[in-house]
């Protein structure tokens, strides 16, 4: 298991719980990791370094967790030398790395997704705003762990974005505004076939009711209960299957999850993002509830043997995952205070605390190391009890300055999450091959 954070810890222990896996390794892991696997401390981005501890270990699979890894074309270099690696290769991980050729991959397969334009200049930039209007969307184009989009009233906070891009040699996406809730769903695929999980949503701001700049996520829940019918499905249609063929048609088959970043609109569901990689803090929910055997799920699309129709087993209850960052997340995060209650959080029953951002000290103490120090996730029968069960572990955490959203999950379980607009069925009834006007408005 290659990378360091929360979504690591919890492929870990989901990879603990499937009887077919001899055993784990990680690489770098954390403190959290450490306690459960043997961890080694190889640059998770560094190809040759990566291929040569898997050599060393023999191991069937390699699993790249986090977007870096893949851009640096870790999964290439572990292919060429004969290893099974669940993660897709450098040029198909562009799918994630860079916002404009996600752009063209949509176009050419006709997937939903806001109206947009390339800038690469100031004038370029204003025309753009001005076409779409308020509220603007301004992206950097490449990977910038959830913090490179700007959503904005103000044309000048938004100008302010694209100028820094531009100052840094970047180009940016500017992009209609998508209204409606936001879905996560995960997509597995060996290149050519696919496998829904369950879909989850996520906190992306640092604060209650969404205040505040984005981060890299807060917390996360699943499922959602008011998902329309049909919702996997439709997405697995007029998304994921046919960016995963554009992909095998380009010469570059995804291989790994693809992570349909969804927003619900009143016009129809539309693509937000893609990720090459699951999702954080996502998959701490969603991995909490999955009964399948993750390890043979992962091997079966690392080489090409996914099973379309396999019936994926969960648990009926809910996972709710609250993160707990450290003290000025996201700006400049402190590090290096001691985490205590992480045994007794543990302790509860149907809660666990999966690490993120930890290490250990000089002591042997386990210390906060980064933005998202970890993730308490907890199983309820519905959201009230799971959310209850969550709180319950995070207000046993001690960190020195430490923040969390008290809201994850909250509108969802008072039943004020909804679909404008559109009802369960007129969403699933959608033609998939009717052209969406806002596909052909894409200008790229
Ligand atoms: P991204 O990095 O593209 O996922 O964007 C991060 C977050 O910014 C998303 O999860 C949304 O909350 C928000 N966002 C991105 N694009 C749009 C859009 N076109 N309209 C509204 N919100 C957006
Ligand atoms: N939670 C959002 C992401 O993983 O990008």
């Amino acid at each position: 298991m290659i990378g360091p954070g929360g979504r690591e810890h919890a492929i870990v222990r989901a990879l603990l719980r499937d009887p077919y896996v001899e055993q784990v390794h990680a690489a770098p892991g954390n403190a959290g990791i450490a306690a459960d696997v043997f961890v080694h401390p190889v640059d998770a981005s560094n190809p040759e370094a990566v291929t040569a501890l898997a050599r060393e270990l023999a191991v069937d699979l390699v699993i790249v967790g986090p977007e870096a890894p893949l851009a640096a074309g870790v999964a290439d270099v572990l292919r060429d030398a004969g290893i099974a690696v669940f993660g897709p290769s450098q040029a198909a991980a562009q799918l994630e790395a860079s916002k404009a050729f996600a752009k063209q991959v949509m176009a050419a397969a006709n997937v939903p997704t806001a109206m947009a334009r390339v800038a690469t200049a100031r004038a370029e930039a204003e025309e753009a705003l001005d076409t779409f209007g308020a509220p603007y969307v301004v992206k950097d184009d490449g990977l910038a762990a959830g913090k490179g989009v700007v959503v904005t009233e103000d044309r000048d906070v938004a100008l302010a974005h694209a100028d820094e891009c531009f100052a840094a040699g970047g180009t940016v996406v500017i992009e209609e505004y998508l209204d409606g809730p936001e879905v996560s769903l995960f997509v597995l695929s060996d290149g050519r076939n696919v496998l829904p999980l369950a879909p989850a949503q996520d906190f992306k701001r640092i604060g209650n009711d969404d205040a505040g700049p984005n981060t890299g996520g807060m917390g996360a829940y699943s499922p959602l209960p008011w998902a329309p019918a049909g919702l996997v499905d439709e997405v697995v249609c007029r998304v994921a299957q046919p960016t995963i063929d554009e992909m095998a048609s380009r010469g570059t088959p995804f291989v790994g999850v693809l992570y349909c970043g969804l927003a619900m609109t009143s016009r129809g569901m539309r693509v937000i993002e893609f990720n090459a990689r699951f999702g954080d803090p996502e998959t701490q929910a969603v991995l909490a509830r999955l009964r399948t055997p993750l390890g043979g799920l992962l091997m079966a699309a690392a080489t090409g043997e996914l099973d379309e129709d396999e019936q994926l087993h969960w648990t009926p209850r809910t996972a709710v995952a609250v993160v707990v960052a450290s003290e000025n997340y996201p700006d400049k995060p402190r590090t290096g205070d001691r985490i205590s209650g992480l045994d007794e959080a543990s302790a509860l029953e149907d809660v666990q605390v999966l690490h993120a951002g930890t290490a250990h000290d000089d002591d042997g103490q386990v210390v906060s190391a980064g933005g998202r120090v970890l993730a308490v996730v907890a199983l309820g029968d519905g959201l009230d009890q799971a959310r209850e069960l969550a709180y319950k572990g995070v207000d046993l955490i001690g960190l020195r300055g430490s923040q969390h959203r008290t809201d994850i999950a909250l509108k969802a379980s008072r039943g004020l999450v909804t679909v404008a607009g559109a009802s369960a069925q007129s969403v699933a009834q959608e033609a998939p091959e009717l052209v969406d006007p806002a596909i052909e408005g894409t200008v790229l």
